[in-house]
């Protein structure tokens, strides 16, 4: 294990000097665009190469088609300037899916019968990109789970000039419990029904590398797992399958749980932290997002 192995995701919500902890995630917080560049800049001196940015709006920004997400003063695209000013050799990666804009909380267009239009849902998810690479994001993260996502993104960029622009995709997304505490700190939980219809089935391996050569073949960068934990077979499956580099995200109900237990004086933190993320990587990835990135580089001397 090596900072170079991590990625930290950051919380940003509007305003200066903000930071607001996240109940769930104790040592998380939602920070504005100033705090998560210096953040930014903490974590790249520790050796972590860079930052997955997530906005948490306001319910006043939020509508039906996520149009916050293509504003080019938005508070995500306001944060990736930040940060690429005050922290510039940082990788900014953005998350690309509707659910942080959406007033449904669902990661694509609902239906007035209430399910999810995977190609409405493609040229928004396109956009998104577009202005996140206009505001200076190195790669963009789609991690909303539709069809021909990664196709999408990648004609849009190309088409716009943002053929340096990187891709890495959320290829195999389960519909997890442990994602919780992440909606909590972005107030992003679907407003009504589940994620089941677009994320995948706890049970299924097989279609978690169709989905990974899926997504190389449309011209994802990275491929990602996530969860990770109980997903390392998926993220061994996936390693053996494919070329690229493997991502592997340690989700926030990863973090909470052992931060929970470790609260209570159950179970150590750093040494057990150190096993997880070691699993993560012992399972084939190659890069792992992880809440605790800045803490375990600082122990690894970054
Ligand atoms: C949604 C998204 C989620 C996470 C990253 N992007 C949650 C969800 O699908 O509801 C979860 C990350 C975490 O739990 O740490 N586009």
């Amino acid at each position: 294990m090596a900072p170079s192995d991590l990625l930290l995701p950051l919380f940003v919500v509007e305003g200066r000097d903000v930071e607001q902890p996240v109940t769930a995630m104790p040592g998380v917080a939602r920070m504005s665009t100033d705090r998560a560049a210096a953040c930014a800049r903490e974590a790249h001196a520790a050796g972590v190469p860079g930052v997955a940015l997530f906005p948490a709006l306001d319910d006043s920004r939020k509508d039906r088609l996520a149009t916050e997400s293509r504003n080019p003063d938005g508070l995500l695209q306001r944060a990736v300037r930040d940060i690429k000013e005050r922290a510039p050799d940082a990788l900014v990666i953005t998350d690309v899916a509707m659910d942080p804009y959406s007033s449904d909380g669902h990661d694509g267009v609902v239906t007035d019968d209430g399910r999810i239009d995977n190609d409405a849902t493609l040229p928004i998810l396109a956009d998104m990109a577009v202005s996140q690479a206009a505001a200076g994001a190195d790669m963009v993260a789609p991690s909303d789970m539709m069809d021909g996502h990664v196709a999408a993104i990648r004609s849009a960029l190309d088409a716009a000039g943002y053929t340096d622009t990187g891709i890495l995709a959320y290829s195999a997304k389960y519909a997890s419990a442990f994602y919780g505490p992440f909606r909590e700190a972005l107030d992003s939980a679907p407003r009504h029904g589940d994620k089941q219809t677009y994320q995948m089935d706890p049970g299924n391996v097989r279609e978690a590398v169709r989905e990974a050569r899926l997504d190389a073949a449309e011209g994802a960068d990275i491929v990602m797992v996530k969860p990770a934990l109980a997903y390392l077979d998926v993220i061994a499956a996936v390693r053996q399958a494919v070329e690229l580099p493997v991502a592997a995200y340690n989700v926030s109900g990863e973090y909470a749980m052992l931060k929970a237990a470790a609260a209570n004086g159950w179970i150590e933190e750093a040494p057990a932290r150190r096993e997880m993320l070691t699993a993560i990587k012992r399972a084939g990835a190659d890069v792992i997002l992880s809440y605790w990135a800045l803490e375990v580089a600082r122990e690894l001397g970054g």
